[in-house]
Order: C-alpha cells, then sequence, then structure tokens
C-alpha cells in the first residue's frame, strides 16, 4: 500500500484499486534451508482504469537473480528495485514478468516468509510476509490462481505441500523430487503456503454435502503423529458444522493442516494448507489439558471456517482485517457453543473479554476495529479486532435473529464469492437480506472504547409505575475524544416480588420486543404501569450487548437475582458481581462476602448443578477484570485482598469442597466426555481452594502422585508450587524430567513457575533465562517464560523494585531484531501503565522512555510510540 502522506501511516481513506492485477501466479521452488531459489511467472495485466503506470511490486531484501518480460531479460534502466519495492517501467498490455531470487530461510528468526522449524521448511505470509519470498502486488486485493512447483532433497524433504490440489510428482534422479500443485481459486498472496519436510500424517476420507471426496490430513513430525488425531477430528466437526449452520461446503480435493513447533501466531488458515503452532495441534490426555483440548478444537474451526470467511471472500486492504477475523471469532465460537455448552463458552468469552479486550479498549492502544490509519499492520492483530469484533457481529445477530441472520450471510456470501470485500459490503448484504437501515449499527466498527451503560430505577408506590432511565456513554481514546450513541440491544428481565418473570411490556422510546430494546440514543425511558410492586430487573442476559452495565444493586437484590434468574450466564454474571463487590466495595463489601458464600455454599451443594459451571463460579474474577473496574490500580493491595477472600470463603466452603472433590472421583476418569471434563473442572477448582488451607498440601501431592491426565497432573502441580508446599520442587524436577524432550508440555511447567503468585517468581523467571530452557527464537517459549510474567503474574511483573518491568522490557529490546511481532507482544503489557498507582507508574514510564532509540522493528517503534503519547 503507498504511503502517501508522509506521516508513516497508511490510511484507509487513500486507498486505490491496484493498477496491475496477476491473473496467475506460477512459482517454482529450489527448496534449501540454506539458500531457496524462487522463480516466479506473474501474468500481468494493466488495470483498464489506470492505464500507463508503472508496474511497483513488493520484496522485501530479496537478492534478484534475473528478471525478465516475455521471455526478454531486462535491462538496468527499465527496473529499479531498491530492497523494499521493485518498480518496472514501460510495460503496456497484458504481460508476464519472471524474475528469479534467492532467500535464506534458515537466517529467518522473524518467522515471517519462508523459513526453517526444526527439519522444516514452512511459510507464514500474512499479513505481509509473501514479500520476502518473492515479488508481488503484496495486498489482498490482488488475487492470482496458483501453480506451485517445489523441488529438494527426497531425503530431506520427503513431503512436498503448498496451497491447492495435488497435480503431479516425480522423482528428478539426482536425489531430489518435485511436486506440482494448483490452487484454482482465486487467492491474494497472504493465503500462499508450503510445508516441507519429513512430515507424516493422520488422513480421513469424506464426502462434502455437495458431493465432493475430500481428504484430510493433519501432519506433523513423526513422533509427533499419534498426537494428531484429535485435530483430525476437529477438522471434520467444523466442516460438518460449516454445512450444515451457513451451507458452506470444502471446494478442493484436499485440506491439509501442518504442526509447526515456531509459529509466532496461534495458526493461519493459508488456502487447504493451514499451518499450526503445534499447541493447537499435538494432544493426548497424557500430554494435554482439557482446556488445550477445547482450545485445538476452536482454533482448528477458526481456520477451516475462515476457508469461507477470508479466502473465498477475502479483503480489500488491512483496515477491514475484522470482516475475516471477528466474523470468523464469531463462527468459531457459534460452533463450540453448538457442540459444547452455549452458557460455558459464553462466560470465557466474557472473561476474556473483560480481563483483556475491555483493557486494550481503555489504555494507550485502543483502537477501532475499523482503524483510520496504522503505521504497522502486525500490531492491528488484537483482540479488538478479533474479540470486538465477534462481539458486533453477534450484536448484529441479536438485532435481526438466526433466521435473517444466515440469510443474509447467504447474500454476503453469494455477492462477493471470489471478491475482495469491505465491510460495507458485508453491512449491506444485512440490510437488504433485514430490510435493516444498518448505517447506525455501523458505528460499531468506527469508534473505539467499551460503551457503559447506566441504569437507574424508579418505583412509584402510589401508582406502580416503574420507569428505567437507559444511559449510554462511550469514553474517549486515543484520537477520538467525542462518542456518538451506539446500537445496543439490550436484553431485560422483571421479576416480581414472588419471583414471576413480569411479560408486560414497557411503553419505550425505542424499539422493543421479546425483552430487548434497542438502545440508539444517548437515553432512552422505559415505563411500566400500575406494577403491584416494585420489581427487581435483571439484564443483558448471554451478554448480548458488550458493554459495561451500570445498575446500583443492593447485595440483597444481587444474592436474590443470583438464584431467581432463568439465564445462566447471568446466574454466573451475578456471582461475579458480588465478588466484585465484596473486593471492592466499601460499605457492603462484608454483606457481599457472606451473600457471596452462601451462593457458592448453594452451588456446591446442587448435585443437579453442570461442575463445570459450578467450577466458572468458583473462578472470582482475576485481576485483569478487577483492574479494570478502578480508577487507579493498586497492585498489591487488589491482589492482597483478592487473596484473602479466598482464603475466607475456602475456610467457609471446606466441607462443601471437600465432598464435591471426593464424589466426583469416578465421573473425573471417564476419559474425554463433556462430564468427565466437567467432573475434572470443578475437582480442580476444589483442589485449589482446598490447598489454601492445607499447609502441607496432601491432596494436591496425592492427585500429582496418581498420575491421570494432565488436567489433574498439571492443576497439582500448580497448586504445590504456588502454595510453595513442601516437596514442590521434587515434584517439579519429576514433571520436568518426564517431559524433558517435548517442548509442548515444557512450556507449561515453565508457565507455572513464571505465574507463582509471589514477586520473588521474577527471580525464578530470571534464573530460567540464563538456563538451556531458555530458547529466544522459539515464540512458544517465549510467551510461556516472559509473556505470562507480564501477562498473569501481577505481583512479579509489578514488582515494587521496578525490576518486572525492566526484565520484560530488556526482553523487548532483545527480541526486537529477532521476531519482531513477538517483542512487540511484550510491550502490550505496558497498555494499561497510566492507570498504575505510583511507584509503579513512574517505573514503567521510566522502562517504556529507556527503549526509545533502541527499537529498530516499525513494530515495536509503533507501539512504543503510542504508548508514550
Ligand atoms: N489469520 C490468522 C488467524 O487469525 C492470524 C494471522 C496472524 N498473523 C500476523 N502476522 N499477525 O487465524
Ligand atoms: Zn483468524
Amino acid at each position: 500500500m503507498i504511503q502517501s502522506r508522509g506521516d508513516g501511516h497508511v490510511h484507509l481513506a487513500d486507498y486505490r484499486a491496484p493498477a496491475w492485477r496477476v491473473s496467475l501466479a506460477e512459482l517454482e521452488f529450489e527448496l534449501d534451508p540454506a539458500a531457496t531459489v524462487v522463480a516466479a511467472r506473474l501474468h500481468l495485466s494493466p488495470d483498464a482504469d489506470q492505464p500507463g503506470q508503472p508496474l511497483e511490486l513488493d520484496g522485501e531484501g530479496l537478492e534478484l537473480l534475473s528478471i525478465s518480460v516475455d521471455g526478454q531479460s531486462l535491462p538496468a534502466g527499465r527496473f529499479v528495485y531498491d530492497g523494499h519495492r521493485l518498480t518496472v517501467h514501460g510495460l503496456s498490455g497484458d504481460c508476464e514478468l519472471a524474475t528469479r531470487v534467492r532467500i535464506h530461510p534458515e537466517n529467518n528468526t522473524r518467522l515471517e516468509g519462508l523459513y526453517r522449524s526444526g527439519s522444516l521448511l514452512l511459510t507464514q505470509c500474512e499479513a505481509q510476509g509473501f514479500r520476502r519470498i518473492t515479488f508481488m502486488a503484496d495486498r489482498p486485493d490482488v488475487m492470482p490462481r496458483w501453480r506451485i512447483v517445489l523441488r529438494a532433497n527426497r531425503e530431506a524433504f520427503p513431503v512436498l505441500l503448498a496451497n491447492g490440489n495435488p497435480l503431479a510428482s516425480q522423482d528428478l534422479g539426482d536425489g531430489r523430487h518435485e511436486a506440482t500443485w494448483e490452487n484454482p481459486h482465486p487467492t491474494p498472496a497472504y493465503l500462499f503456503a508450503i510445508a516441507a519436510g519429513p512430515l507424516e500424517r493422520v488422513s480421513r476420507q469424506l464426502r462434502t454435502a455437495e458431493g465432493r471426496d475430500v481428504e484430510i490430513n493433519v501432519w506433523a513430525e513423526p513422533s509427533d503423529v499419534p498426537r494428531c488425531q484429535y485435530a483430525l477430528g476437529a477438522v471434520e466437526r467444523a466442516l460438518r458444522w460449516d454445512e450444515k449452520r451457513f451451507g458452506r461446503c470444502y471446494d478442493l480435493d484436499v485440506f491439509n493442516v501442518v504442526a509447526a513447533q515456531d509459529f509466532t501466531m496461534g495458526a493461519m488458515e493459508n488456502k487447504g494448507l493451514n499451518i499450526f503452532n503445534a499447541r493447537y495441534i499435538l494432544a493426548d490426555e497424557a500430554t494435554a489439558t482439557d482446556a488445550d483440548f477445547l482450545a485445538i478444537e476452536s482454533v482448528v474451526a477458526h481456520e477451516y471456517l475462515h476457508n469461507w470467511s477470508g479466502n473465498r471472500v477475502t479483503l480489500r486492504d488491512w483496515f477491514q482485517l475484522s470482516l475475516k477475523e471477528g466474523l470468523t471469532v464469531f463462527r468459531d465460537t457459534e460452533f463450540s457453543a453448538d457442540l459444547h455448552s452455549r452458557a460455558l463458552k459464553r462466560i470465557e468469552v466474557v472473561r476474556l473479554l473483560r480481563a483483556r479486550q475491555f483493557a486494550e479498549d481503555a489504555g494507550a492502544l485502543a483502537h477501532p476495529v475499523r482503524p483510520a490509519r496504522y503505521k504497522e499492520i502486525s500490531n492491528f492483530y488484537t483482540l479488538t479486532i478479533y474479540e470486538k469484533g465477534a462481539e458486533i457481529i453477534r450484536v448484529l445477530h441479536t438485532l435481526v435473529g438466526e433466521e435473517t441472520f444466515r440469510a443474509g450471510m447467504d447474500r454476503y456470501f453469494a455477492e462477493n464469492d471470489g471478491k475482495a470485500a469491505t465491510l460495507e459490503d458485508f453491512i449491506d448484504a444485512h440490510a437488504q437480506a433485514s430490510g435493516r437501515d444498518l448505517s447506525g449499527f455501523a458505528r460499531w466498527y468506527a469508534q473505539a472504547g467499551t460503551p457503559t451503560v447506566s441504569i437507574a430505577a424508579d418505583f412509584d408506590e402510589a401508582s406502580g409505575d416503574y420507569t428505567l432511565t437507559i444511559d449510554q456513554a462511550t469514553p474517549p481514546t486515543p484520537g477520538q475524544p467525542d462518542k456518538q450513541p451506539l446500537v445496543i440491544p439490550l436484553r431485560y428481565v422483571l421479576y416480581d416480588a414472588q419471583g414471576a418473570v413480569i411479560s408486560a411490556a414497557p411503553e419505550a422510546d425505542a424499539p422493543v420486543r421479546d425483552g430487548l430494546v434497542e438502545l440508539s440514543q444517548a437515553r432512552h425511558v422505559l415505563r411500566w404501569r400500575g406494577l403491584r410492586g416494585k420489581p427487581l430487573p435483571a439484564f443483558n442476559q448471554g451478554f448480548a450487548a458488550p458493554v459495561k452495565l451500570q445498575f446500583d444493586y443492593g447485595v440483597d437484590e444481587l444474592a436474590r437475582l443470583a438464584r431467581l434468574e432463568r439465564d445462566a450466564f447471568n446466574r454466573w454474571d451475578l456471582i461475579q458481581q458480588l465478588a466484585s463487590e465484596a473486593l471492592l466495595g466499601d460499605a457492603d463489601a462484608e454483606a457481599a462476602t457472606g451473600a457471596l458464600s452462601d451462593a457458592l455454599a448453594d452451588l456446591l451443594a446442587d448435585a443437579g448443578a453442570d461442575p463445570a459451571f459450578v467450577a466458572e463460579c468458583l473462578a472470582l474474577p482475576d485481576f485483569d477484570t478487577l483492574a479494570e473496574q478502578v480508577a487507579e490500580v493498586d497492585v498489591q493491595g487488589l491482589v492482597g485482598r483478592r487473596e484473602e477472600l479466598l482464603d475466607r470463603l475456602a475456610e467457609d466452603q471446606v466441607e462443601r469442597l471437600q465432598s464435591r472433590y471426593e464424589s466426583l472421583a469416578a465421573a473425573a476418569r471417564e476419559g474425554l466426555s463433556g462430564q468427565a471434563m466437567s467432573a475434572r473442572a470443578l475437582r480442580n477448582a476444589c483442589l485449589s481452594w482446598l490447598t489454601r488451607l492445607d499447609p502441607e498440601a496432601r491432596l494436591a501431592r496425592a492427585q500429582f502422585d496418581a498420575g491421570g491426565t494432565m488436567t489433574e497432573r498439571i492443576v497439582a502441580l500448580r497448586c504445590l508450587l504456588h502454595f510453595r508446599a513442601p516437596g514442590a520442587e521434587s515434584a517439579l524436577a519429576a514433571f520436568r524430567e518426564a517431559h524433558a524432550t517435548d517442548p509442548l508440555v515444557t512450556d507449561k511447567w515453565i508457565g507455572l513457575v513464571a505465574t507463582r503468585p509471589h514477586p520473588e517468581a521474577l527471580d525464578d523467571v530470571r534464573g530460567l533465562m540464563a538456563s538451556t530452557w531458555w530458547k529466544p527464537a522459539n515464540p512458544n517459549r517465549v510467551r510461556a517464560l516472559v509473556g505470562s510474567l507480564a501477562r498473569s503474574n501481577p505481583l512479579a511483573f509489578h514488582r515494587r523494585d521496578g525490576g518486572g518491568y525492566q526484565l520484560v522490557a530488556s526482553q523487548v529490546a532483545a527480541l526486537d531484531p529477532v521476531n519482531p511481532q513477538v517483542a512487540a507482544r511484550l510491550l502490550g503489557a505496558f497498555e494499561s501503565w497510566r492507570r498504575w498507582a505510583s511507584p509503579q507508574r513512574d517505573q514503567a514510564r521510566e522502562a517504556l522512555v529507556s527503549l526509545q532509540g533502541r527499537l529498530q522493528s516499525p513494530d515495536g517503534r509503533d507501539l512504543l510510540e503510542r504508548l508514550l503519547d
């Protein structure tokens, strides 16, 4: 994209259609880790509306070996390559540009473009990695068809995969072989992929609803293949679900998935060849937790579902990123909700939103779901683009209902198939299908910040009139001081004194139907006439509106509602509110603690309740969620109060905890069934609470020694380590040795060490960084050690001596030249620094200032600038 304004930003408003189209890209790779030669033939046509433009192609750090047009070698005066961009002059009409370049996968520590991971050669191209492989108009609205030939030494690289369908393969006689792949679908370069190496697979044949025979393969290094079975099943479930729920079928003869130990992000939806971080593929009960299994299923689904929301319909430009990411997160969460528990999935998503996305939306890095400009697109793969983007789709779904939403999706896919679309195209399709004016709804994409909905109630005893005054406001964010009201679908229920739902509809100055009011103004008023007594309202069932809701409940009312509410999500949420009140409330903290304890006692005693749901209720709001609710964050005070409350609650519940822990033992042994996972979830929650009361940690030690699943072992180990129980060190050593050759399980214990809730965990992290366990080039390891310290260990990261900030800052500087995206992610841990109480605020500023002038990557520099702005 052209950075035309000289301010270092790319602007949405500057979008221009490409001056040249590429109809077919033919690539030939001579694969070798040290030096790979890429021969490319691009079939080019000028855009009829922009004749006479020079051809401009992206190419980052390529060694140009030869260049020709229509078979004629190009004289030096006809082209310029400045290391970033290749400009060719004097082209007119359709032509074929052929280039040969040399690249060096082995030296590629950024893991963008073509890189080596162990014995594999792999690619990651989104967003702008393809230009590190060969010259191309590396923008999503240029969508050639592809023909890819891979040649390599057969012994080192027995398997050669690329996008699309396999066309041919042959032995080249000199120890090398070649494979030809063809991707017949118009596909932008960011979805290009190859994978080569000693891969083996698990495989399944199936026939799509349209009658296409498809082979699904999940590939990994040989020793990991037994752990690919679960992911393979997940691919099939995702494929079937998309057929059923969205009417979308798979469109190639093969669907390949590859697991990679070195991968910057979670996974990538390359056309027909998804490449994954191994942590989202490899699983068995001995090495993966129940949470890992569910995460694998959801990420596998996410990437599979991109085949329609992202690949068949792609993006016009990177400003539209949420058009594929928000939509695909919406789709994958619906997938998980349909397959498992809808309420539990919603709880999981809302926890993430409140703990992380709300903080992002309120911090120095806040940005709209569709930003107006960016400096480095890699910095926009954020919770806001993904999670808030998905919430906006959910708002639309709530507004129009499932059936109309599906009609809108059908229309969107039909009208944009094979094209590069915009959010307007998406909103248009839904406006057409629903017959609604969605222009107000569209504001969600332009405005940053989490809206607050504040509701005041008034009951007139004499008339029985009950009035709810509903105000919405969105706080200022960087670059956006003033906000407009949004379209917010707010659910509500009124309960009468007997606990029955009041079904009468209110008088309202906004559309109201079935317990849902559509807010669109700064204030709305709902009024019920002649009620027999003062009702008790409940709001935002299922968290349909992604907002912060304020209503001044008394503790008794919260407690009563927590029993009355029909909506499971809200029952959980009311318990969270009681906990927040117990932790942050002034006058009623003690009352809230008592009410919370009673509510938990009821839940623990309720044999009919889903144990996993009870476990979610026992998991109080985490540090990040609480920090989001206060104006200034006193880290040690907040963590201390939370620990105290947990101790007190554990004491109150000790017998019930013990009894549930024991009674669920048999159910917890039943493999991967939902019931068994649910039993393990509650048992583990009970174990964590019980360990607080037992300095010897006998139960945790016994659970650890009993072996069992990774879910049981890792929680037992966490209890031993985090409560510093006797024998913790020997348990850790045993665990470490048992899994020493497995990097994913190693990441787990490293994560436990890095998150021990104690300031001294920082010293343990330093110790590990000086050991052979420290692998700075491996993104998972960096996240396990430094990422978990920065994001999940408030006491160590915010240590009073400033050492946590210094360690993270120095790692940002050290990793910036190695893998700028990984380094930049770490910097994100400072996003809320202005709200930290002193001395932390000053120490954080100091740590950030110390980085000025030390970061070379656009990723790091962009974030640092916004953090200090
Ligand atoms: N499209 C991928 C996914 O959401 C993520 C790619 C992230 N790439 C990046 N450079 N940040 O599944
Ligand atoms: Zn995605």
